[in-house]
């Protein structure tokens, strides 16, 4: 934490790196958390004191008083879903409205959004992308189209602007012959719209740029990861936001020379969900075990996660074009009971060797190295000299491959399972 300064916390890999867990255990010392971009289609689990929550688009410091968290404008937002959300956290006795302020630069995801995101899946068949669902590449579309509604719209003048975007919509559902009926859902809908004026919708990046001229500090919360970026994942498999260090200055308002540590955050072996290329993907008995004991389903849509070993190479990459300044290793419990552990240190395709990321990962094959496992339970260690010489060792061939120091491990769900490396 630097006073006047932006740190970022990031999810460096396919997402649901454990990034909720880690933003609300760094909370306490930052002043501001501010989510940058995404949407419904993060879910972020935070576990404290027998409790659990999974929050989609409030930022993961929520739970802290005396805090700002802020939606920033590169976020996209559903008023329905924020209203569930929002009403789970009030009636868990947390006052949401003193501490959270919406951009009104953000975008709205309308109900006909989620219907195109449906439409446009099954219009790919077997090369669909496997989205959410939650409208998001329709929404960031509309916005790159300069044809997007933004929260600020709901304060004038709203029906006829949500009346001309639902009307295009429809004219495309109709062009593709897409069957739907949104009535239900778009009443609930308009009651989230009429919610959310209840809130503090502000010009945030003002905000944040006064708040940071007076010397306060902000934590910058990730969604997806940088394999999932628009720009540097594996495009067209991908979600359609910016989720790097970059998307962290547009998506918040904040100039790149106000940007502190960026915290890269990671699972000690990988996980996707949805489509797209993995090259350490694991077929077998492993692979099945790792999710198993990892609880690899999706938070948001109970899927399978695909599983498989670390990816060093992808790791590199990600770390290269975010800047990372500190990792932070998620998971590494689950692979307590592992003889032995591969990593992935190089790509194989078309004969070659590759040691970076290529312009398209499909056909890659991974080439691993084995290190021995460490088969002790870690669960209860809260001290990094007293894990296993063995996960160290693991720890040591990360940061000497990837030349970042891994300063967080940690070893469990609960906001307590974390150890700070001294
Ligand atoms: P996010 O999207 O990056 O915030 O991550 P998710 O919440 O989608 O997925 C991470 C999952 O791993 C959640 O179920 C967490 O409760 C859980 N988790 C986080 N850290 C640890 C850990 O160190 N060990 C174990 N076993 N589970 C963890
Ligand atoms: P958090 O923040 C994991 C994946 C989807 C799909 C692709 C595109 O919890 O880490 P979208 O609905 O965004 O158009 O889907 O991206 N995806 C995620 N995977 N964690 C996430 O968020 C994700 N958000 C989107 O599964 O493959
Ligand atoms: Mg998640």
């Amino acid at each position: 934490m630097t006073k006047g300064k932006v740190d970022a916390l990031l999810g460096i890999v396919f997402g649901d790196e454990g990034k909720g867990k880690v933003v609300d255990y760094f909370t306490p010392q930052y002043d501001v958390v501010a989510r940058f971009a995404g949407g419904p289609n993060a879910g972020h689990t935070i576990i404290f004191e027998g409790k659990k929550f999974v929050l989609r688009s409030i930022p993961s410091g929520i739970f802290c008083e005396g805090k700002i968290n802020i939606i920033g404008n590169g976020c996209v937002l559903a008023p329905d879903l924020f209203m569930a959300e929002a009403n789970e956290l009030e009636a868990a006795g947390y006052d949401i409205k003193s501490r959270l302020h919406i951009s009104k630069r953000a975008h709205l995801i309308l109900p006909t959004h989620r219907v195109l995101d449906r439409a446009y899946e099954s219009l790919k068949g077997k090369n669909k992308i496997g989205t959410t669902g939650k409208g998001i590449g329709p929404t960031y579309s509309d916005k790159a189209a300069r044809t997007g509604l933004r929260v600020g719209d709901i304060l004038s003048n709203f029906d006829e602007k949500y009346a001309a975007a639902k009307a295009r919509h429809e004219q495309i559902l109709n062009n593709i012959g897409y069957q739907y009926d949104i009535a239900e859902e778009e009443k609930l809908w308009m009651k989230g719209v009429e919610y959310m004026k209840t809130f503090q919708l502000t010009d945030s990046e003002n905000e944040l740029n006064a708040l940071l001229a007076e010397g306060k500090s902000v934590l910058a919360e990730g969604a997806q990861g940088t394999m999932l970026d628009i720009d540097h994942g594996t495009y067209p498999m991908v979600s359609s936001s910016s989720t790097t260090t970059g998307g962290v200055c547009t998506g918040l308002g904040v100039a790149p020379s106000k940007i502190a540590d960026v915290f890269g955050i990671f699972k000690a072996y990988s996980t996707r969900v949805g489509s797209g290329p993995f090259p350490v993907e694991l077929f077998d008995a492993t692979g099945d075990r790792i999710r198993e004991i990892g609880h690899e389903y999706g938070a948001v849509t109970g899927r399978n996660r695909r599983c498989g070993w670390l990816d060093l190479v992808a790791l590199k990459y990600a770390v290269e074009v975010n800047g990372v300044t500190q990792l932070i290793m998620m998971k590494s419990d689950v692979l307590d009971e592992f003889a032995t552990i591969k990593v992935c240190t190089a790509y194989r395709k078309n004969g070659e060797t590759l040691t970076t990321v290529p312009y398209d990962l499909s056909g890659c094959e991974a080439v691993y190295e084995e290190l021995p496992g460490w088969q002790t339970d870690i669960t209860g260690i809260t001290v990094y000299s007293e894990l296993p010489a063995t996960l160290r060792s693991y720890i040591d061939f990360i940061e000497r491959f990837i030349g970042v120091p891994v300063t967080i491990v940690s070893v469990g769900p609960d906001r307590n399972a974390t150890i700070v490396r001294e």
